[in-house]
């Protein structure tokens, strides 16, 4: 049997800051001996890249949009993903499925009854270990966002009402999900966020490496 290996996602209203998260995650799990696959979407893959230009530049039907999410995801999973955590490989995922619920569903309204269709069609029960969503108010993330200088993306553009949406739905599937998915405030300064980021992740090891005790005696 191959050792089992940690999958983790990491979510958040744009301005969040969870790239800056990223790195912590990925020297946590070197730290504890791991190969670590760093990636994203939309994008991941060559074509997953081209596609996550079309997602965040072009004005398209919101159900394109969904549609072009779990395409990109659906290749994603078939060349990086899953071939890594078959080579005893661990992942750190820069957004997944939850963002399409967050976003397209609660942000824009797609029914979230077929974005479970969509999710059951490309991955069914295959999700990361553990999800931190870096959590901000809205009004916060989008003074954050506004000092960036970077041009703004078409998700990036969208008014206050629309995140307070994205966060709602992300709040409620953390709720719903309190298994896999962990709130990280973003509120807090830089330095305390990271130990809140270290908490949580010394938590989630324990638990991954106790419910997977067989695969590591191996
Ligand atoms: P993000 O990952 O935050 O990249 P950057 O830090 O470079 O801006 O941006 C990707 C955007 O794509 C973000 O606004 C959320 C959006 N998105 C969706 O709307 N649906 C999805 O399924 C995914 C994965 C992302």
């Amino acid at each position: 049997m191959s050792k089992k290996t940690p999958w983790i996602s990491i979510e958040g209203v744009d301005g969040a800051g969870k790239s800056s998260h990223a790195e912590t995650i990925v020297n946590f799990l070197k730290d504890e001996g791991y190969d670590v696959v760093s990636t994203r979407e939309p994008g991941g893959t060559e074509l997953g890249e081209r596609l996550r230009e079309e997602i965040l530049r072009t004005d398209m039907a919101l159900s394109t949009e969904v549609l072009l999410s779990f395409a990109s995801r659906a290749e994603h999973l078939d060349k990086v993903i899953r071939p890594a955590l078959s080579e005893g490989r661990a992942v750190v995922c820069d957004r997944f499925t939850d963002s399409t619920y967050a976003y397209q569903g609660g942000g824009k309204g797609y029914p979230l009854s077929s974005l479970l269709a969509l999710e059951t069609m490309v991955h069914g029960g295959e999700n990361p270990d553990l999800t931190l969503i870096f959590d901000l108010p809205p009004v916060e993330s989008l003074r954050r966002l506004g000092g960036t200088g970077k041009d703004p993306d078409k998700f990036e553009r969208q008014d206050r009402k629309f995140f307070e949406d994205v966060r709602a739905e992300y709040l409620s599937r953390a709720q719903n999900d309190p298994g896999r998915i962990r709130i990280v405030s973003s509120e807090p300064p830089l330095p305390e966020v990271k130990e809140n980021v270290l908490v949580e992740l010394r938590a989630f090891m324990a638990r991954f490496k106790n419910d997977n005790k067989s695969s590591f005696k191996i």
